[in-house]
């Protein structure tokens, strides 16, 4: 482990480590644009330019490995110097429009400016201006801030594999562009966004929306497939504006799907049910929660009295936290010992969806095919809780004898979008004739047709634990709060459980054995100010 000095700070530098990411590692700043440690290191930007004792010139601190011994000096006349020179070059013909720029309050050029720039302008001619391009299905390309450090063309040869994007002309007049004909509308497509520096590479949906430093942001996982994405909630005033990669070197490292940035909108979307019903006379009625509540518990308790034990199913989404699993089997079976668990319907969209580089043919990215993020968890929550377990298919078909008992259920939906097939044949018998407590959060043709409904609440708004394909067990927290007339599962399993305390998934954790009291909250799962300077 080759130790090196940086302005006087000793810094323990990994083998073959570039200048730059030993720094960063050891949390010391370094101005950088084009350099990423996801990307290759094209050393253009020159910024990060520093003394090397040995070294007649200046070398890039983002391209220069460590040698036992060296002594860098990024504060030194001559360092500055080129920092400045390089701020006011990349100043020449930038718009200087911050004032109406998404990216103030989060742009590099911006805080650099301040802290390596110049505080004049000795630029006297006419800026040369460059237009505005809508590049892509959800991204919009403001030419003339951009300061060609190449993340996003890279990012597209490199990680997303499909090369939509690259530079165009010489000089003054070099841009960043797309081939004709050929939109930037790959499913990472957003990342590019991110990985802009400065304010010309944005994000559509998130334009003129919010000034990022109102934003606060939440740590969680992605809903959207079984990866488990480690993601960024960012909200202010208990709505989630949008969503940013988290990173996770084991898991996403610093990127995430499309469709896991846009997930957010399912916790706004008009179809949200609030408020408890309850079929009265042949129809829907609405009421209240604890009313709600009582006709569940008349209603199961009947069809064990009438049945026998056995009587009783729960089906357990894999939208739901394994914490919520674990509570909802233990009120389950107070009811009735012998409930069946069900797990609820696992969409899949055929096969995974790998992402190479384009040169190397090396594998980047996958998204999943399990459109579920947790069906893997709810499986290890009713192993653990034995009895009899089934999957959906089984319910449907009903060979097993266990299943051609049962005569009532609770049933938990919360996908983000319609998992219930058209057909009724696909459909389990016993919702048709069977008493059913139906616990959603979006309606759908079952919400509808439920003897008790109970609005539920997304994952955003409420704790838990989700595991990924791999087996990796991830915690996420509460971001906003659950809309009125909504309630969390874990608060209404405890109330039926008689347990006077309210949902908290870590405590439920603890009572649910090593594997569970093990997962931690990372370190960053709090809520803070979204924009961040110089983040890695
Ligand atoms: S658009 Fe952004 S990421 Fe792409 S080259 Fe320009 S500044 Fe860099
Ligand atoms: S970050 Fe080193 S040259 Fe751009």
């Amino acid at each position: 482990m080759p130790k090196i000095t940086v302005d006087g700070q000793t810094i323990e530098a990994k083998d073959r480590q570039m200048i730059l990411q030993a720094c960063v590692d050891a949390g010391k700043t370094l101005p950088h644009y084009c350099y990423h440690p996801g990307l290759s290191i094209v050393a253009s930007c020159r910024i990060c330019l520093v003394e090397v004792e040995g070294i007649p010139k200046l070398v890039p601190s983002c391209q220069t490995p460590v040698r036992e011994g060296m002594v860098v000096h990024s504060t030194s006349p001559k360092a500055v110097a080129n920092q400045k020179q390089v701020m006011e070059y990349l100043l020449v013909n930038h718009p200087l429009d911050c004032p109406v720029c998404d990216q103030a309050g989060e742009c590099s050029l911006q805080d650099y400016s301040y802290q390596y720039g110049r505080s004049q302008s000795r630029f006297e001619e006419d800026k040369h201006k460059k237009p505005k391009k809508d590049i892509g299905e959800h991204v919009m390309l403001y030419n003339d801030r951009c300061i060609m450090c190449t993340r996003c063309v890279r990012f597209t040869r490199e990680i997303s594999g499909a090369s939509e994007l690259m530079v165009e002309g010489r000089g003054h007049k070099e841009e960043i562009d797309i081939f004709p004909g050929k939109p930037l509308d790959n499913k990472l497509s957003l990342n590019v966004v991110d990985l802009c520096p400065v304010g010309a590479l944005l994000d559509k949906d998130f334009l003129f929306k919010q000034r990022v430093w109102m934003l606060k942001r939440t740590a969680s996982i992605s809903p959207i497939d079984a990866g488990g994405e480690n993601i960024y909630l960012e909200h202010n005033e208990g709505l989630i504006y949008r969503i940013k990669p988290r990173f996770n070197a084991d898991v996403n490292q610093w990127w995430i799907s499309d469709d896991t940035r846009h997930s957010y909108k399912a916790v706004t979307d008009e179809r949200r049910l609030r408020g408890a019903m309850k079929l009265q006379y042949g129809a829907q009625a609405e009421t209240t929660f604890a009313t709600a509540l009582q006709t569940a518990v008349d209603g199961l308790k009947q069809a064990v009295k009438e049945g026998g034990v056995g009587s009783l199913y729960a089906m357990l989404s894999p939208m739901m936290a394994c914490e919520e699993a674990y509570l909802l089997g233990k009120m389950i079976r107070s009811l009735d010992p012998q409930a069946a668990l069900v797990l609820g319907p696992v969409p899949s969209s055929g096969a995974d969806e790998v992402f190479k580089n384009s040169m190397s043919g090396k594998q980047t990215f996958v998204i999943k095919a399990e459109k579920v993020p947790n069906a893997a968890g709810v499986r290890r929550v009713m192993q653990m809780l034995g009895g009899t377990t089934a999957e959906f298919a089984e319910l449907v078909s009903v060979e097993r004898a266990e299943l051609k008992k049962l005569k009532a259920g609770w049933i938990v939906g919360g996908y983000l979008s319609n998992w219930l097939a058209k057909d009724a044949k696909d459909r389990p018998a016993v919702w048709a004739k069977g008493f059913k407590v139906v616990q959603d959060t979006l309606s759908n043709d079952l919400t509808g047709k439920a003897d008790v409904l109970l609005p539920g609440a997304m994952w955003a708004e409420k704790d838990g634990t989700w595991e990924n394909h791999a087996g990796k067990l991830q915690a996420f927290t509460t971001a906003v709060l659950c809309p009125e007339g909504t309630k969390r599962e874990g608060d209404v399993y405890l109330t039926l459980l008689n347990r006077r305390e309210k949902y908290e998934a870590r405590s439920i954790r603890k009572e649910m054995g090593e594997t569970f009291a093990d997962v931690r909250i990372p370190e960053e799962n709090r809520t803070e100010p979204a924009f961040e300077f110089a983040e890695l």
